[in-house]
């Protein structure tokens, strides 16, 4: 029975902890936390429906959500942010590690200490006039040996919501974490506190913004914004940049892939991970559905963003998806491109920077090929198709939880993961890249995994569309010195060999090279299948495929092309290794390479120089 009187509990002004909560370390954090940040009142978030129904009422009567039309889509929700608070903030992150050469050349760093004083002057008295929620959650299904608990401190309801479907949120966390457990402590505020008698505005945050990451004591502190990755503090900061370094030290790896099941027409069950940078097609490709060709084919859905990938004893990689919910890319989704998507937000989402059309749903770029004739655009402004901007911000994103997806696994939630065949790695590139290409072996695909670039999207603020490297598309997100993580792969690789099991294959793919129109070539979406099929094929060794400086492509006639009429031209368009651009683009490594040059593994540079003898060959 839900008696009220658990309830009333939780919400009552009471700074202390119910009865339920018997880890004194939690509770000592929380009021230690609260002696620094000084909020009007304490809740202890319980994860129930009736708190989720609760706070986002309370969103609703301050404005900063508002309740779409029931009848068209039920219990969800549109939130637009400010302006200035639009995607993360990668040169406000920071990787606090005790020496600036353990967080490396790629990550920006302070020393602790100064950190320290920095953020406890930001941090006093920054929730005055607000609420300050405990949220309990576990990243990975509850108890599993894979996942791991985390406590988020936050002055957002947005934040407590959001966290409802991205993870397992709740008083169950507590039974596990029980009295003496482990959890690794978020601290979390929109940096806005309220004096007495002050007006809150919709969406509160502050123009100094700090994404701070303490590696070694496993700390997160995040001030200043309330979107994404820089407020839901169990993606980014915790299940990759804090979790890569327990990685690390622990012999796993925490990685920013999506998992995928792919099925084959004889039955035979495959799953793979796959790695492209942040709105580079994660979410579109762990959703994909088989071209009518290839109905033969299931793919089925284990996670869209993130892996937590741990060695068995058998000497294979199990992975897990460590999230409830996807944090998906609004604007391009459509029934076309991504239909499961468009079914998995038929209900119960927040939908956060996407248009309102006038009957109470919601609309973005691209996901009707007609625009409606109004919308009120993501900043309030009456929008017509005339309006010459956009009515949707590019970074506009859905928060859906993934039990909903229609394509989802039946084992996704299976605490013991799935294991790993391919691993799966690709950026956004107009040229050079061919559409796919197969490692001749572990350190070669970690090579190519490492000198990967792409062009830059706006899923962060700042620069668009220029190339930069992104190794393993972890360069926002890695959590200590990047040539060492380069290490770290190629020692868990060297330890499954020894253990003569059969290793993941590695492969890079291109959905994205251009013709002269500026076009994509590569029709993409659910004709990715046709390239899924082919690495299958290579890793059953029924595929064929031809060598080249860099790997091994596949040929025309290696390619299922069912009723996909692409011409031999196009193909050559998308897989053709122009020595030229090549030689350019390992210009490129070798600039990676000097930046990284401290602590640098051999192999890498062993791996280049046998791409090069081959290019002269
Ligand atoms: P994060 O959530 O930011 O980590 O990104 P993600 O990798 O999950 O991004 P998502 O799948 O949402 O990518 C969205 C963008 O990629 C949209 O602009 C899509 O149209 C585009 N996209 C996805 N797949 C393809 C494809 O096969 N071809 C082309 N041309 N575009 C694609
Ligand atoms: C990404 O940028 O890679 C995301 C979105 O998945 S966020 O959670 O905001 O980082
Ligand atoms: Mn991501």
């Amino acid at each position: 029975m839900n008696q009220p009187a658990v309830v009333d509990q939780n919400v009552v002004a009471d700074r202390d902890a119910p009865a339920y909560v018997k880890n004194q370390k939690l509770i000592d954090w929380v009021q230690r936390v609260a002696a620094l940040t000084k909020p009007d009142r304490i809740e202890w978030c319980d994860g129930s429906e009736e708190e989720y129904d609760r706070l986002s009422q309370q969103m609703v009567d301050a404005g900063t959500l508002k309740r779409l039309n029931p009848a068209k889509r039920p219990n969800s929700y549109l939130a637009c942010s400010d302006p200035s608070d639009v995607a993360r903030v990668e040169d406000r992150t920071f990787i606090c590690s005790a020496r600036a050469s353990q967080a490396g050349p790629t990550n920006n760093w302070i020393d602790p200490a100064e950190m320290r004083l920095t953020l406890d002057g930001l941090f006093d008295g920054c929730m005055t006039g607000r609420t300050m929620f405990v949220v309990p959650f576990s990243m990975g299904p509850l108890g599993s040996p894979i996942a791991h608990i985390s406590v988020e401190l936050t002055d957002s309801p947005y934040v407590v919501t959001n966290m409802r479907i991205m993870t397992r949120m709740g008083r169950a966390v507590y039974d596990v974490l029980g009295a003496g457990g482990e959890f690794v402590p978020c601290l979390h505020s929109v940096g806005a506190p309220l004096q007495a008698g002050q007006k809150d505005v919709p969406w509160p945050c502050n123009d100094t913004k700090y994404i701070v990451h303490f590696p070694e004591s496993r700390e997160i502190w995040s001030f200043g914004s309330g979107y994404g990755g820089n407020a839901l503090l169990g993606k980014k900061c915790f299940a990759l940049r804090i979790a890569s370094t327990m990685g690390r030290d622990e012999g796993w790896l925490a990685e920013h892939m999506l998992i995928l099941g792919v099925t084959s027409p004889e039955g035979r069950k495959y799953h793979v991970a796959a790695a492209f940078p942040s709105a580079c097609g994660k979410t579109n490709f762990a959703m994909l559905i088989p071209p009518q060709d290839m109905a033969g084919w299931k793919v089925s859905t284990i996670g869209d963003d993130i892996a937590w990938i741990k060695p068995g004893r058998d000497g294979r990689l199990y992975a897990i998806n460590p999230e409830a919910g996807y944090f998906g890319v609004a604007p391009g989704t459509s029934e076309k491109t991504n239909f499961n998507a468009m079914a998995t937000l038929k209900e119960n989402v927040i939908f956060t920077n996407v248009a309102l059309t006038d009957d109470g749903d919601v609309w973005w770029e691209g996901m009707t090929d007609t625009p409606p004739a109004h919308l009120i655009d993501w900043q309030g402004n009456d929008w017509t198709p005339e309006s010459g901007k956009k009515a949707a911000h590019s970074n506009a994103r859905f928060t859906a939880p993934a039990a909903q997806c229609p394509s989802i696994d039946a084992d996704w939630e299976n605490p013991a993961g799935v294991a790993i065949d391919a691993f799966i790695f690709g950026g956004r590139r107009s040229d050079t890249v061919p559409l796919v290409t197969e490692a001749r072996n572990w350190n070669e695909g970690v090579y190519m995994a490492a000198t990967m670039g792409s062009e830059t999207t706006a899923a962060t603020v700042g620069q668009q569309g220029v190339v930069r490297r992104d190794p393993f598309a972890m360069l926002p997100f890695c959590g200590y010195n990047m040539s060492d993580y380069f290490g770290h792969w190629l020692k868990v690789g060297e330890r499954l060999e020894k253990l003569d099991a059969r290793l993941p294959k590695f492969f890079c793919v291109n959905w994205f090279r251009k013709g002269d129109d500026g076009k994509f070539v590569w029709p993409g979406f659910g004709d990715n299948m046709r390239v899924l099929s082919w690495m299958i094929g290579r890793i059953e060794g029924t595929a064929q495929g031809e060598e080249h400086a860099f790997g091994l492509s596949p040929r025309f006639e290696d390619i299922d092309w069912g009723a996909l009429d692409l011409t031999r031209e196009q193909f050559e368009r998308v897989v053709f290794v122009q020595d030229s651009a090549w030689r350019a683009e390992l210009e490129l490594h070798n600039e990676l390479f000097t930046k990284l040059a401290q602590g640098l593994p051999d192999e890498l540079a062993e791996t280049k120089a046998g791409i090069e003898k081959r290019l002269s060959a």
